[in-house]
């Protein structure tokens, strides 16, 4: 049990990435909060709580927040600490992905992309680090993509942000590391989620199956994957891994 006695927020944790991430952490003996706007995963299936609640009963529970309202995000730390008294791992998953050319790129998209993926890290990181310089000890994960190493075609806005999570998570590692916090950054390649099926549909196309002979491993990643990824940084196996960026691609981008 690696993580036995933590207690960790997931945002986005409703779906794909994010829901791996939460059981995963349970099944490591942490209590998880599942923050997210809805309950229902974009894939399908039971929500992730009652799914999570099958093996490990109350070990998990759903908190509703959009984050990128800063109030919604304090709120979701105190619901951690309301519970257990503690917050040992941030986990800021929750993200959008839209693709639009450069050409035909609008300021609504360029708002809510960095509402969505950057607001939310920097001030998901900010509600989290106040609980844990008082503790000090805890773990801020956030989510950066391959996508934010290189830049892609028609991605400016989701290539901009994820670069913009990378340099967070690097600039709270410096401040943070002294009380004890460490802060990584996790960057999954191509995962089987519904960003990847629905918003950006690479997975099941014949276009998307073009890409598969440049990823070493020959074969997508699985979101139980990216959450292996997050239980050795948030357990003390990585004790001394801060300011790093993880990537778990197949071996994709080779850097
Ligand atoms: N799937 C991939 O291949 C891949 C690759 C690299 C990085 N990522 C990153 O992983 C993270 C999760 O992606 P995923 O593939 O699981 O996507 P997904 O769309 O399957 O899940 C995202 C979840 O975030 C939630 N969410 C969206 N906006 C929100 C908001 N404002 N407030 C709260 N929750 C919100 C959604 O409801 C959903 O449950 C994202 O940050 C994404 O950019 C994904």
């Amino acid at each position: 049990m690696l993580l036995e006695g933590k207690t960790a927020i997931v945002t986005g944790g409703s779906s794909g990435n994010g829901r791996a991430i939460a059981a995963g952490f349970v099944a490591q003996g942490a209590k998880v909060v599942v923050a997210d706007l809805s309950e229902q995963p974009r894939e399908g299936g039971v929500p992730t709580v009652e799914m999570i609640e099958a093996d490990h009963p109350d070990q998990s529970r759903f908190a509703a927040c959009d984050v990128s309202k800063v109030a919604d995000l304090e709120a979701l730390v105190r619901t951690a600490t309301d519970w257990t008294g503690r917050l040992d791992i941030m986990v800021n998953n929750a993200g959008i992905l839209r693709k639009e050319p450069i050409l035909e790129a609008t300021e609504a998209t360029f708002n809510a992309m960095v509402d969505v993926n950057v607001k939310s890290v920097l001030f998901g990181s900010q509600a989290a680090a106040r609980v844990m310089v008082e503790q000090k000890s805890g773990v801020i994960l956030n989510m950066c993509s391959i996508a934010g190493m290189r830049g892609t075609s028609g991605f400016v806005h989701y290539n901009m942000t994820k670069g913009a999570v990378r340099l967070i998570s690097y600039s709270l590692a410096d401040e943070l590391g002294p009380h004890g916090i460490r802060v990584n950054n996790v960057a999954p390649g191509i995962m089987r989620t519904a960003m990847n099926v629905e918003d950006d549909p690479v997975i099941g196309t014949e276009q998307g199956e073009s890409y598969l002979p440049m990823i070493p491993a020959r074969r997508w990643g699985e979101p139980s994957e990216v959450a292996d990824a997050c239980v050795y940084l948030a357990s003390d196996l990585a004790a001394y891994v801060t300011g790093i960026t993880h990537v778990v691609d197949g071996g994709y981008l080779r850097i």
